[in-house]
């Protein structure tokens, strides 16, 4: 049991399993498919709805989404232009001959914000008179961030129906957001959140980073006590990840190679302990674990719905040129880059495509991969699965399908070994703290490949 100097046994952090198969497994679609011959046969009275919006004010140095700085010109009125292009392509396929519902929306990016006032207003309308979403009937949850979550803006997302915003504060140290290449100072922050409770949407989530560089358990401790003087009805716990091409990989890059196993051994053990000290921080101040990163206020209003990055429920549309859809089938999207120049020229083609009316990259999601897809999207939940659920669907059980590893998991102690007798598959404490490295053990070889052979541009 001693594990005080040593590394971890199997390393903690892998990847993030936000979506199964990751978009690094898509590929181009040689026949490019029809969207109206994919959608033809799916339910469409629950969709999600998903806009992406690839603008930010500053690359933060950890980030790897799909979005760019700046928006010179008329670039974010050419975007809003092919948007709008899209839904009505998009609004065409799904047809009319069964009705066409949208259950939950969201904008993400990227920075949704980066719009003005007035762009999103005309993000809104896109999404309900192009697509036939109601807002003001579902749930919605916008992505923002401090220096762009300004009155006005919010006073039109809170008046078209937005339910949950969603603002990326990372550290309300500002030697952490430096050395997490996130420049901001903590009074802008905090000026953001007072704006953000006085337009009154119901749901706030704070999202905030651990393992940064010189971050402590004190530090850490700082930015968790901050965040809970606004009484977020959600907050979100990521450890940091450094990406390749990203600000802080090209840093890395140039560090000492030989030194770097013993580096990550302790940085692993950094993120583990900041990690269950922000769970316990949180669990101690009223909050419930959903996942390994999501906490919920225990007496928090419930709004449920999709949260843009971690919506994975069958039957969701995207729109933009970061946005995944999903089929029972088929998952696309477009073309994905991190690196700016790529980033950008992808932008440029999307602005200026007229046909819509296809799919161009995705990965089928066949039967194997279906079965993965599930057991990834609930076991990685804290409540954990219902077996019965799965049986239903597949008609078998999960133990029948992955005997190898769930024994596997089973002996590093990351199974609650008493939820089968209430017929969950779950987590223990350990199984949930190494989500990041249990959920890539579920992936396919295929998809393992596929990741594994992506060329990061
Ligand atoms: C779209 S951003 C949030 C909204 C807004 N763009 C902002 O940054 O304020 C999504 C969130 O993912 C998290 N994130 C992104 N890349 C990460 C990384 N490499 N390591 C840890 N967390 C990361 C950050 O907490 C970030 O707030
Ligand atoms: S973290 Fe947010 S603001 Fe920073 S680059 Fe990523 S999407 Fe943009």
């Amino acid at each position: 049991m001693s594990r005080t100097t040593a590394a971890p046994a199997v390393r903690p952090y892998r990847s993030y399993v936000y979506a199964y198969p990751h978009k690094t497994a898509y590929r181009p679609l040689p026949d490019r498919p029809a969207l109206r011959e994919l959608w033809a046969s799916e339910r469409k009275d629950a969709l999600s709805l998903y806009l992406h919006i690839p603008f930010c004010e500053v690359r933060c140095g950890f980030c790897n989404l799909f979005t760019r700085i700046g928006a010179p010109g008329e670039l974010t009125t050419r975007y809003l232009d092919a948007l709008d292009r899209q839904a009505v392509a998009v609004r065409d396929a799904l047809g009319d001959a069964e009705p066409v519902r949208f259950a939950a929306a969201a904008f993400g990016g990227g920075t949704p914000t980066f719009l003005t006032a007035v762009e999103l207003e005309r993000l809104c309308d896109i999404a309900e008179k192009r697509m036939g979403a109601d807002l003001r009937a579902v749930p919605l949850s916008v992505e923002t961030s401090p220096s762009t979550a300004t009155a006005d803006r919010l006073a039109v997302l809170a008046d078209r129906g937005t339910t949950r915003i969603s603002i990326g504060v990372q550290s309300f140290v500002e030697a952490e957001a430096r050395a997490a290449v996130r420049p901001q100072h903590r009074a802008d922050v905090e000026s953001a959140l007072d704006r953000i409770r006085d337009v009154g949407v119901p749901v706030l989530n704070i999202d905030l980073i651990y393992g940064i560089d010189g971050q402590t358990e004190d530090s850490w401790h700082t930015s968790l006590d901050a965040a809970l003087r606004w009484r977020p009805e959600e907050l979100y716990l990521y450890p940091l990840y450094v990406r390749p091409l990203t600000g802080l990989g090209r840093l890395g890059a140039e560090a000492r190679a030989d030194e770097e196993e013993a580096a990550d051994a302790a940085w692993d053990r950094q993120r583990l302990r900041l990690y269950r000290a922000g769970r316990d921080h949180l669990l101690a101040h009223g909050y419930e674990q959903v996942s390994m990163r999501m906490f919920r206020r225990a007496d928090a209003p419930r709004t449920d719905g999709p949260d843009g990055h971690a919506c994975q429920t069958d039957g969701m549309i995207g729109l933009g040129c970061g946005a995944r859809s999903y089929t029972s089938r088929l998952h696309y999207s477009f073309d994905y880059a991190v690196e700016m120049r790529e980033v950008r020229a992808i932008i440029d083609g999307y602005t200026t495509a007229e046909d819509f009316s296809r799919a161009e990259v995705g990965r089928y999601v066949d039967g194997d991969e279906a079965r993965r897809r599930h057991l990834l999207q609930s076991v990685l939940q804290a409540e954990g699965m219902a077996l019965a659920d799965y049986r239903e669907r597949f008609g078998s059980l999960p133990a029948d399908d992955f005997p190898a590893e769930l024994a596997r998991f089973e002996e590093r102690g990351w199974l609650d070994t008493g939820a089968g007798t209430s017929g969950l598959l779950r987590l223990s404490p350990e199984g949930l703290a190494h989500s990041d490295a249990l959920g890539p053990e579920l992936f396919s070889p295929g998809v393992r490949a596929a990741m594994a052979a992506y060329e990061l541009k």
